[in-house]
């Protein structure tokens, strides 16, 4: 029998998008978006690891579906570069924007240069930090600090009935990315709460298994006892098991790994006891973003942040979905 532990956290909805008419209640009108074929301009954030090379898939897959002429960039981790693309999607004059942002600063002034040209915007993935939400339509992604919530409740859980404090080292993404701050913010207030964790250190990984690696490492050097590792995601944890086996560690035991994503390279981990335990973000955004795009596209209405749902996998419950598992 298959077994997969489903979670949602007062999500909206899997990804349902509203259709509707009029002007959204951030005031964008929703009617001054261009008739005629459709063009979507996608900035990704780069090709980083298994997750973003997924969501890049599933974008690419369903703007095909959907007929919808994709102009795709990668920004390749370079912020300045990614909002100089997303100019170049005004100067072209597409039907909507959509991006992952690199980080969630210096967008204002392009957003406010798509509006001028009636452009709408989405936001996929990842969030912005701009006061005027009306700069974007729509938001479409995961919840990022419940993530960080579920990954220290399974180790307090783990950890119930230790006397001492766990010692917990994590390893971060990109300074300035939505998921790097959230995930942090989420596992931070559940160890918090708990009152066994103790966060002793911390790296960045920058989202690649190479990342990682280094940043194990360098936590290694520095800290006597690691009992758990928090990577924020399936990449970097992997990347710090090539680093702890090195040094003579065994991960799965000790320390114990935690990660999110969800990748098949992460569930054949957890079957192998590398790591022992993974919280899912779907990085399958490309269908939802379609919807939005079209509705967009014919003046309805749409969700301003559309959640996705998540599952999360252990040894037995990864060997259940390894299989079906695409990416
Ligand atoms: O924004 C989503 C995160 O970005 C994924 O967890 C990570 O793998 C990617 O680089």
């Amino acid at each position: 029998m298959r077994r997969r532990s489903f979670v949602t956290l007062g999500a909206a909805g899997v990804y349902s998008a509203l259709a509707g008419c009029g002007r959204d209640k951030d005031g964008f009108n929703m009617r001054d978006a261009p008739k005629g074929p459709i063009t979507l301009g996608f900035s990704q954030v780069g090709a980083e690891g298994g997750w973003r090379k997924a969501n890049t898939a599933s974008i690419k897959k369903a703007a095909e579906r959907n007929r919808i002429d994709l102009n795709f960039k990668d920004a390749g981790g370079d912020p300045k570069k990614q909002i100089a693309d997303v100019h170049s999607f005004i100067d072209a004059k597409v039907s909507v924007i959509a991006f992952a942002p690199v980080v969630e600063t210096g967008w204002g002034e392009v957003l406010r240069r798509a509006r001028e040209a009636k452009i709408p915007v989405v936001l996929t993935d990842r969030l912005i930090d701009e006061k005027d939400t009306s700069l974007w339509a729509s938001s479409i992604g995961a919840e990022f600090a419940a993530e960080g919530n579920l990954a220290a409740l399974y180790l307090e859980n783990d950890y119930a009935g230790v006397k001492e404090p766990v010692n917990v080292v994590q390893i971060l993404g990109v300074a300035g990315a939505t998921p790097t701050k959230q995930r942090a913010e989420g596992f931070a207030a559940t160890a918090a709460k708990g009152g066994r964790l103790k966060i002793i250190d911390e790296e960045t990984g920058d989202w690649t298994k190479d990342g990682g690696k280094a940043a194990m490492a360098r936590l290694l050097r520095r800290n006597k006892r690691i009992d758990a590792v928090f990577a924020q995601n399936d990449d970097m944890g992997l990347g710090a098991v090539i680093a702890l086996e090195a040094a003579g560690k065994k991960p799965g035991k000790e320390p114990k790994i935690v990660t999110v994503d969800g990748t098949k390279a992460a569930l054949e981990g957890l079957i192998q006891r590398k790591l022992n335990y993974v919280v899912e973000c779907s990085p399958e955004i490309g269908e939802p973003l379609m919807t939005v795009v079209v509705d967009l596209f014919h003046g309805g209405r749409v969700q301003k942040n559309i959640r996705s749902e998540k599952a999360v996998f252990d040894p037995e419950t990864a060997a259940d979905e390894i299989d079906d598992r695409t990416y």
